[in-house]
């Protein structure tokens, strides 16, 4: 054992002492972070996960002890003892410690180092590759260290607000059932059932309501979620969730709950005061001024929907606009203020992007003097009517530049959606990541029971089968199930979900009636989900809930650029885990345990 930790025990972290301690005798233990040699004394930054310390190693003060000093290379893990001693008027106004120096009586290295692969500094242009094979020394660099140290601080804040709050922290299976819809799942063989699996839990969704069947009454979980998806940025295939399901409540019950937890950790992580209640939006508001369920309210640029007036001027002399119309596609504009100007070459640089997200092209007007268009391939045959139309329907200004789309709902949306955000970054609006001093809570609400889906032609869920219908939709669930409007909710900050839930269907009969609807015969819904069936018909609670994403919200909160920064040892774009090489090969015999057959051969 090193004398070090066993005789000589640490009396502060590197990033503690201060003016206050000159005098003192100090034992401190961290990696060295820099070494100047001035001849005849040895400076060290001396770095732990609280800060830097510089100790000095003077040769007339302690000739052996200066001599181990010198022999400090960098990222050597070391011990040191010494006194505290005023820089004067060399301060570092950089360094919490800058007014300090530790000169050193004494040193023990724990740990020699090889020459690391990248610099621990806090910004190297290493590529991620490289950080994220050698993550253990990615991570020993200062602002990974604070992002994760304020995850932790997210967790123990989330941990004691809910259990002040008469919640009870439960655990639920990670190995279930496989149910279909939803995420796909990863799916795990059973050795003891051949040829039978299990599936990682997406979320502990069906557990929770079980629990509230069960009369727990309130439950929350900080919990790991697996989703066998296509990745992004702000998607890892596991993640966290700070999941919570409460019995007896309504929507503003759970609303109120969670703001008050955005609120807290708001203040105590950044110290700014979040004001509440937070703004609500209409589903159906937001896909139109928006394009989407998770509009950036940081800046407006709203889109306008011009899809009836194109119908009621009958296409106003534009063919592809009445095409689109009678297809049952949409039209939508938006307007640009001439405060924004875009060259030419810019336009045409939009129209190559937003033909990557599948448009056909990129329709636009000039708006004139006289309200009438330029530089537009609708200008010669609009009708005035429609182009007045228009022009008023979107607040057009001389010198304005319109954009419009038109075609199939769901590509319009998109299309336009991510337009907007592009312009807005391009303009300056918002910062390319990071919320630039803005933060803009939204609970988007009230948004229809199920989605159209074309391919197996009916009806399905839209978010999940157990979400509670208005009650005065009920009636359209046989004749009109897209009327049918739900009490799900999302919360939105700065164009990102950080969260979703619904309050749940607690009544078996309108559960039968939803799963008509979505075409599944009772038979199987039973095979499916009868345990649940089960349940509600045995005094289930009315209850509700809701899912927070910790690992985007801690990455908005830190202003990180991906979800990577704040995930300790994240999967790449790929599900690829570059430092352990996982997912790995199996051999013939492990699969043979799992009655398991590769069609692969192993590379
Ligand atoms: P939902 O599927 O909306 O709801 O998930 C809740 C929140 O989890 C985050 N999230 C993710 N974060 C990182 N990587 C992913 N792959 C990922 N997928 C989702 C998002 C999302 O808002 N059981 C329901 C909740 C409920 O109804 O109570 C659920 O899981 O921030």
């Amino acid at each position: 054992m090193p004398r070090f930790i066993s005789e000589i025990k640490r009396t502060h972290s590197c990033g503690q002492l201060t003016k206050d301690d000159i005098g003192k005798e100090v034992v401190l233990f961290g990696w060295v972070a820099n070494r100047r040699d001035h001849g005849g004394a040895v400076f060290i930054d001396l770095r732990d996960r609280e800060g830097l310390t510089q100790v000095v190693f003077e040769e007339d003060v302690r000739p052996d002890v200066h001599e181990v000093a010198e022999k400090l290379r960098l990222e050597y893990c070391v011990g040191i003892r010494g006194k505290v001693v005023s820089r004067g008027g060399n301060v570092n106004p950089k360094l919490r410690t800058g007014e300090i120096e530790v000169h050193g009586t004494d040193v023990e290295i724990f740990n020699r180092s090889e020459p690391t692969p990248f610099p621990i500094e806090d910004s190297i242009d290493t590529a991620e590759e490289k950080r994220l094979q050698y993550r253990f020394l990615d991570l020993r660099r200062a602002p990974l260290q604070k992002t994760l140290m304020t995850r932790a601080r997210v967790n123990h804040l989330t941990r004691n607000y809910f259990t002040e709050n008469r919640f009870l922290e439960l655990e639920t299976p990670f190995m279930g059932k496989y149910t279909p819809g939803g995420a796909r799942n990863f799916l795990v063989p059973s050795r003891l059932n051949p040829g039978k699996f299990y599936a990682l839990a997406e979320s502990p969704q069906l557990y929770k309501q079980l629990y509230m069947v069960a009369g727990f009454d309130r439950y929350f979980q900080i919990v790991r979620c697996f989703r066998d998806e296509d990745l992004r940025l702000d998607r890892q295939p596991e993640f966290t969730q700070i999941d919570v399901e409460m019995s007896f409540v309504e929507q503003n019950d759970v609303f109120d709950v969670m703001e008050g937890l955005i609120v807290k950790l708001w203040k105590e992580c950044l110290g700014i005061d979040v004001p509440r209640p937070f703004q609500r939006m209409p589903f159906d508001e937001s896909m139109a001024r928006y394009g989407n369920d998770k509009p950036d309210l940081r800046f407006d640029m709203p889109h306008t929907v011009l899809t009836e007036v194109v119908r009621q001027h009958q296409g106003g002399g534009v063919p592809l606009l009445l095409e689109a119309v009678d297809k049952k596609g949409i039209v939508k504009g938006m307007r640009l203020p001439s405060s924004m100007q875009l060259s030419r070459t810019e336009i045409d640089k939009l129209e190559e992007y937003v033909k990557g997200m599948g448009a056909k092209g990129l329709a636009r007007a000039k708006v004139g003097e006289g309200g009438e268009w330029t530089q537009s391939p609708f200008a010669k045959t609009i009708t005035a009517e429609m182009r007045q139309a228009i022009n008023q329907a979107m607040g057009a200004q001389p010198g304005d530049l319109l954009l419009f789309q038109f075609g199939k709902e769901s590509t319009v949306h998109t299309v336009m959606a991510n337009l907007r955000v592009h312009l807005a970054k391009k303009a300056g609006l918002i910062p390319e990541y990071g919320s630039g001093g803005q933060w803009r809570f939204l609970w988007v609400v009230d948004p229809p029971l199920f989605e159209y889906d074309e391919e197996a032609g009916q009806w399905a869920a839209a978010h999940h089968a157990f979400t509670r219908p208005r009650d005065q939709d009920l009636p359209y669930l046989e004749s009109d199930p897209g009327k049918v409007y739900c009490w799900r909710y999302d919360l939105v900050l700065n164009g990102f979900e950080i969260g979703g839930g619904s309050i749940r269907l607690h009544d078996p009969e309108v559960q039968k009636r939803v799963f008509k609807a979505m075409g599944i015969s009772e038979e199987d819904a039973r095979s499916k989900f009868g345990f649940l069936l089960d349940a509600l018909k045995m005094g289930a609670p009315p209850h509700g809930g809701i899912a927070l994403g910790m690992d985007r919200l801690v990455m908005l909160l830190t202003g990180a650029e991906s979800l990577r920064d704040v995930v300790a040892w994240p999967k790449t774009q790929k599900g690829t885990d570059l430092m352990t090489g996982a997912p790995g090969d199996v051999d013939a015999r492990q699969l043979r345990d799992l009655y398991v057959k590769s069609t692969t051969e192993p590379k």
